[in-house]
């Protein structure tokens, strides 16, 4: 990859722009935890396994800005910290899955004295980003398995370097399948209203130089009946305990078009967006944007003034319509209750 998602470099952490993205390829910087909240919520960075890493990064900066004589105050003062960012947004468990992580090595190093502890959680804020990495990197080769050459792969939304510390879930079982030498193509679609597809996915592939055809997202129904796609490989936010997956709003659509075509439908996640203590799709969260990403498309208003508006930003896939999760450890199929279970 030629662009880093996330860095901390100098008891700062940066991120690539998302918003800005493909047009100016530039990198916001953060040096404390109240503008990784900020980044997270206006979606400088986003993708579940992304928005993980940061908001680690983002209490390490945190723990890096208290003042505490003792392991107690600095804890109490932490719980702050990790408040403001699990409060970013709701439905990537990575992001709770991640704080968790940096909670409990707070709870498990009262031994350490103040100064060591807070270079402890910057360690462990690295350690993340570097793993998820190398957990992609596995997710790819076992996902690579499904794709054979000559085939078309569908995404929706962007599951890739950029939704991620870098590689991908979705996209890095891409780049897992190209590094083999298998040649195939990808539709990736736009994914409105915050054309994640278009503006990401596409800048990705093409860098990667992995061939893709961007479409609009009302289109995968009448390619998928032409014959077009062979797979639909997409990431996830969480995966409940049933294996019902909530991704971005419109995996769902492309679940029962697939279904209906005879089409595998793959999700690439990994075990840190598995959630065990959410039974079913019906519990996820889902996150409700701004009207304005649905009245406005870029920045021109298309919509009457006052009309009413919906914009849940995530949908659940269930179960039934999944052939397959791609994990690091493996492949998982049904039944999902029990082979999720098995993983842990
Ligand atoms: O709203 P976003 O852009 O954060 O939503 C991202 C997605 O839905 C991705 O498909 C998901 O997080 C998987 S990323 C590896």
């Amino acid at each position: 990859m030629n662009f880093k998602t996330i860095e901390w470099r100098d008891d700062k952490v940066y991120m690539i722009d998302q918003r800005k993205l493909p047009l100016e390829e530039v990198y916001v910087e953060c040096s404390d935890h109240k503008q990784v909240a900020d980044a997270i919520k206006t979606m400088v960075i986003r993708g579940a396994p992304a928005i993980g890493v940061a908001a680690a990064m983002g209490a390490a900066l945190g723990a890096l800005g208290i003042d505490a004589k003792n392991h107690e105050t600095f804890a109490q003062k932490m719980e702050g910290v990790l408040a403001l960012l699990l409060a970013t947004r709701p439905t990537a468990v990575n992001l709770r899955w991640a704080l968790e992580r940096i909670r409990r090595l707070i709870q498990t190093s009262a031994d350490l004295k103040i100064e060591a502890l807070k270079s402890r959680l910057r360690a462990e804020a690295i350690q993340m980003a570097e793993e998820d990495v190398s957990i992609n990197r596995q997710m790819g080769t076992h996902g690579a398995n499904l794709i054979e050459s000559g085939q078309t792969i569908l995404t929706h939304c962007n599951a890739g370097a950029l939704a991620t510390a870098g590689y991908g879930t979705a996209l890095g079982v891409m780049y897992a399948a190209h590094a083999q030498g298998k040649r195939f193509e990808v539709f990736a679609d736009e994914t409105r209203p915050f054309l994640q597809g278009a503006r990401l996915t596409a800048w990705e592939l093409a860098k990667n130089d992995i061939p893709v055809t961007l479409i609009t997202d009302n289109m995968a129904g009448h390619l998928m009946a032409q014959g077009k796609i062979h797979a639909v490989i997409v990431g996830a936010d969480r995966i409940a305990a049933n294996g019902d997956v909530a991704n971005k709003i419109g995996t769902y659509g492309v679940a029962i078009l697939a279904h209906y075509h005879k089409i595998p439908f793959y999700v690439a996640a990994p075990l840190s967006t598995i959630d065990l203590s959410t039974p079913t799709g019906k519990e996820i969260p889902i996150e409700e944007r701004s009207p304005d990403e649905v009245t406005n498309f870029s920045r021109q208003r298309v919509a009457p003034e006052g009309i009413k508006v919906r914009n849940p930003a995530f949908d659940v896939t269930p179960n039934e319509l999944v052939t397959a999760i791609i994990t690091e450890k493996g492949i998982v199929r049904a039944p999902y209750e029990k082979n999720l279970k098995d993983l842990f």
